[in-house]
């Protein structure tokens, strides 16, 4: 039986489902949401916001199946609100809620489509009552999937949930219709006023590494230490989990590849590849070179390196780049991937590259993997964050660089995006530098066609001038 109060907020009449909203626990829904929640014996069906929250039902043949619960943040604290960066409450408290306590019997309607359908019929009456945000929080394991529904995880936002102890991760989705999401039409046809996912993510992060950080509302939500290590956790599984990303990087060493290729007439002794990583680029380098060394400051990623088991042609060095020693003059390759955008100064970037000189044979080939202008675009961003599933948002804009922060789901990491022309000006002084055709091989071999856009990364290369050659 359909409870005789609450409202019909959705509808599928061809599977006989039917979403019921009513608010509190003093009505007749609320048993039914305790009935699903208390199914398999769970303990402690209840928590105390429940008396200020919106609950909603999933009935199937008039039997409810399903529950979801949802709470305003006008209305009360929201379930872990202590864990979410303050600047939320602060900015956007007003338009802010929580879907949580998600339940559904097991049975043939327990499957994503079922999910969508209540989630959208909640998506619907909250934006009727003004909420234009939900934040949530999500066991790790359940992270993709709530990436494919359009929520995004609020980096740094990563706490072991109090009562039921899960690695939990805070995610976050805007009424955007310009971000993609399972309810991207709703939000184009019943939200006049949206909120860009884009700004969130950017009122967070200004919040954290501006002045901003002194928002407050009791929020427990602080920067973690900023070790060079720590960033990169997580990197290696990022890089090969999703079918995009692989193209993407594999798109991106092809591209170093063909560089190399056309630099390097013979097989030479000895390479370095500057900031390695877990060792993807070094493994594209070790196909022109007898043995390589690579070299990171992130420890982790280079025990992951270790652990591959490459072989004795590979050495992998746990150093930032700056501390590296090594005898002058060894290498006949000095290749380095996504490592100048870490360089956040003119200075730093004159100083490594007078060591890469002085470690460098004469007349050694150099080859950099750069991000590439239109990397900091709208348009880039948006593919980025869809295809790709990394977010940035953008700190300061100048004349030669733009500096912005990028996370692919746990941390942000500054990262400054060299003009590429700048940077080949600054080269000239030590290297005869081209930069591959990425965008011709791109279109020539049909590779990452979802990019509509100038690809996001140049590859810069060359060999070192004899002194004085011009
Ligand atoms: C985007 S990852 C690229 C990894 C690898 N080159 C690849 O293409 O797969 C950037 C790497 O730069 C490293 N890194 C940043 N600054 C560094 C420095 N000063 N010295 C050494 N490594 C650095 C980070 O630890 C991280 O592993």
């Amino acid at each position: 039986m359909l409870p005789n109060s609450g409202k019909v907020v959705g509808e599928d009449a061809d599977n006989q489902l039917t979403v019921v909203a009513d608010f509190g626990i003093e009505s007749e829904l609320f048993g039914k949401v305790l009935q699903v929640r208390g199914d398999g014996g769970k303990s402690q069906p209840q928590y105390e916001f429940d008396e200020y929250s919106t609950h909603y039902v999933l009935f199937h043949n008039c039997e409810p199946i399903g529950s979801l619960t949802a709470t305003r943040h006008v209305d009360g604290k929201i379930d872990c609100e202590e864990f979410y960066p303050a600047v939320l409450f602060d900015r956007y408290g007003e338009q802010l809620a929580s879907i949580c306590k998600f339940r559904i019997r097991p049975g043939s309607h327990s499957g994503m489509k079922t999910f969508r359908m209540m989630v959208r019929a909640v998506w619907r009456d909250l934006l009727h009552s003004g909420v234009r945000i939900d934040v949530i929080n999500i066991e790790r394991s359940n992270l993709a999937a709530f990436r494919r529904i359009g929520y995004v995880v609020i980096p740094d936002a990563e706490f072991i949930h109090p009562t039921l102890e899960t690695d939990s991760v805070a995610m976050i989705l805007s009424a955007d219709p310009t971000h993609k999401s399972f309810f991207k039409d709703l939000f184009e046809t019943e939200v006049d006023t949206p909120v860009l996912m884009s700004d969130v993510l950017q009122a967070v992060e200004l919040s954290r590494t501006s002045a901003g950080n002194n928002a407050t509302t009791g929020s427990t939500f602080q920067q973690k230490p900023r070790e060079e290590g720590d960033k990169w956790t997580g990197y290696d599984v990022y890089q090969s989990d999703s079918r995009n990303v692989r193209e993407y990087y594999d798109a991106v060493n092809h591209c170093l590849s063909l560089a190399l290729h056309e630099s390097l007439t013979d097989r030479c002794q000895l390479a370095l590849d500057v900031a390695c990583g877990c060792g993807t680029s070094t493994r594209i380098i070790s196909r022109f070179t007898d043995r390589v060394i690579g070299v990171d400051s992130s420890w982790e990623l280079i025990q992951t390196a270790r652990k591959q088991g490459l072989g004795n042609r590979f050495e992998f060095v746990h150093s930032s780049f700056e501390d590296f020693q090594h005898e002058r003059r060894a290498f006949d390759l000095i290749s380095a991937s996504w490592y100048l955008n870490y360089l956040h100064s003119e200075a730093e970037l004159e100083a490594s590259l007078s060591k890469i000189v002085s470690l460098l044979k004469p007349m050694g080939t150099v080859a950099f993997v750069i991000p590439s202008a239109s990397y900091a675009l709208p348009t880039v961003q948006t593919i980025a964050r869809e295809e790709f599933g990394w977010q940035q948002a953008s700190l300061e804009t100048q004349p030669d660089f733009t500096r912005v922060v990028f996370s692919y789901g746990r941390q942000w990491i500054t990262t400054t995006i060299w003009q590429p022309l700048k940077l080949m000006r600054l080269f000239d002084k030590w290297f005869r530098i081209r930069s591959w055709d990425v965008k011709g091989t791109l279109a020539h071999e049909r590779r990452l066609e979802m990019l509509n856009t100038e690809p996001p990364f140049e590859i810069l290369y060359g060999t070192a001038r004899k002194n004085g050659d011009k």
